[in-house]
C-alpha cells in the first residue's frame, strides 16, 4: 500500500513539474539572458563542448533558451569523438542535431586536433585550449562563453578539460570584456529527477539574488529528444533512458564565473591534472565501453 501511495506521489510530482517547465518558459524568466540592464542586447554566445553530443545531452536548454530570445549561438566541439573509432560519423551527427536546434550549420565547427582526442584518460592541455578557444572569440566577435563547469557534469576528464581551457584563458585575458557561464553538475539524485529539479534550480537561481546563478528552462523540451536522436551511432537505449530522466534535458542551471575564484583556480592549476572520475549513470552501467556516456 505504502509502496503505491509513494509510486503515485511520485507521478503526480513529476507531471507537476513538468508542467511547470512546459509553463514557465510563458514567465519573464532568467533576466540577464534577455534585458541585460534596461535594453536588450543581442550576445554572440560561443558554446564550448568537448564531444559531439555534449550539446544535445546536456545544453538544449540553454540553446533553446538563447536562441530563441535571438541570440547567436555558435558551438565550437573540440574532438569529433573518436573514441571508438565513429569520429566521422559523429561528427555529421552533430550538424544534423544542430540542424534541429536552429544552430546555422556555418556556426558549429568540429576541430580533430590531435592534441585533444576524445577519451577517458587522454589530458588535454589547457594552454592550447586556451589558445583555440581564443583564437575563435577574436574571430567570431563572441561577447559569451558558456561551456562545463570544473566537475563537467559526468565528471569526464575531457569535459573538466575544456572548463579549464576556458577558466586559463579568462585568467590570462582578465581585460577582455567578456561573460563566462558554467553549467551547474548537480548531484546524481537531481541529475535523474527529471523535471522535478525545476523547483530547487529556480529556488537556488532565487538565492542568488546578485543574478550570479540563472536557471533557464527548455522552451521546447521536444526538440532535446530530436536533437539527440540525430545521433545514431550513440541514440542507445541507457542513452534514451538518461535522455528521459535527466534533469538537463528540461532545464540548466548556470553560474557566472567570476574573476576571484578564477584566479584561485589557475594558482593550483599547473599541479593538477584533471581527475577521470565519474559517478552519473557509471553507477548503472559499469563497463569500459560506456564512460563515454555522458
Ligand atoms: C601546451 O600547449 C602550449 C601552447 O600550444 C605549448 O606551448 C606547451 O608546450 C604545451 N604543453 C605541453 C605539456 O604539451
Ligand atoms: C552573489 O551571491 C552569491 C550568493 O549569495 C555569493 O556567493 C557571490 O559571491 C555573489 N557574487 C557577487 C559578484 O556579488
Ligand atoms: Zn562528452
Amino acid at each position: 500500500m505504502a509502496f503505491l501511495v509513494i509510486t503515485g506521489f511520485l507521478f503526480f510530482l513529476w507531471f507537476i513539474s513538468l508542467f511547470k517547465v512546459l509553463l514557465l518558459p510563458r514567465i519573464p524568466f532568467a533576466k540577464h539572458f534577455t534585458h541585460n540592464g534596461r535594453a536588450f542586447r543581442k550576445r554572440n554566445v560561443l558554446l564550448v563542448i568537448a564531444h559531439p553530443d555534449d550539446e544535445s545531452m546536456f545544453f538544449t536548454p540553454t540553446i533553446n533558451f538563447l536562441t530563441s530570445k535571438g541570440h547567436n549561438v555558435q558551438i565550437l566541439c573540440l574532438s569529433i569523438g573518436d573514441a571508438d573509432g565513429k569520429g566521422k560519423i559523429r561528427k555529421q551527427e552533430l550538424f544534423q542535431a544542430c540542424v534541429a536546434l536552429k544552430v546555422p550549420m556555418q556556426q558549429v565547427k568540429i576541430l580533430n586536433h590531435p592534441d585533444l582526442q576524445d577519451g577517458f584518460g587522454k589530458v588535454w592541455n589547457h594552454s592550447l585550449l586556451a589558445k583555440i578557444i581564443e583564437k575563435e572569440i577574436t574571430n567570431c566577435c563572441i561577447d559569451m562563453i558558456i561551456t562545463f563547469d570544473k566537475y563537467g557534469v559526468s565528471g569526464h576528464c575531457n569535459h573538466r578539460d575544456v572548463h579549464y581551457g576556458v577558466t586559463k584563458l579568462l585568467h590570462d585575458t582578465l581585460q577582455r570584456d567578456i561573460e563566462v557561464w558554467e553549467l551547474v553538475s548537480t548531484n546524481i539524485l537531481r541529475k535523474y529527477s527529471g523535471p522535478v529539479d525545476i523547483w530547487l534550480s529556480i529556488f537556488l537561481a532565487m538565492l542568488h539574488s546578485n543574478g550570479t546563478m540563472q536557471c533557464l528552462v527548455n522552451v521546447d523540451s521536444r526538440r532535446s529528444f530530436i536533437a539527440m536522436a540525430q545521433h545514431s551511432s550513440q541514440w542507445v537505449w541507457f542513452r534514451k533512458l538518461f535522455v528521459a530522466l535527466s534533469s538537463y534535458t528540461y532545464m540548466n542551471t548556470l553560474r557566472k564565473a567570476e574573476i576571484q575564484r578564477i584566479i584561485q583556480t589557475v594558482g593550483t592549476l599547473d599541479k593538477k591534472t584533471s581527475y577521470c572520475g565519474g559517478y552519473g549513470m557509471c553507477v548503472l552501467i559499469v563497463t569500459h565501453y560506456n564512460y563515454t556516456l555522458l
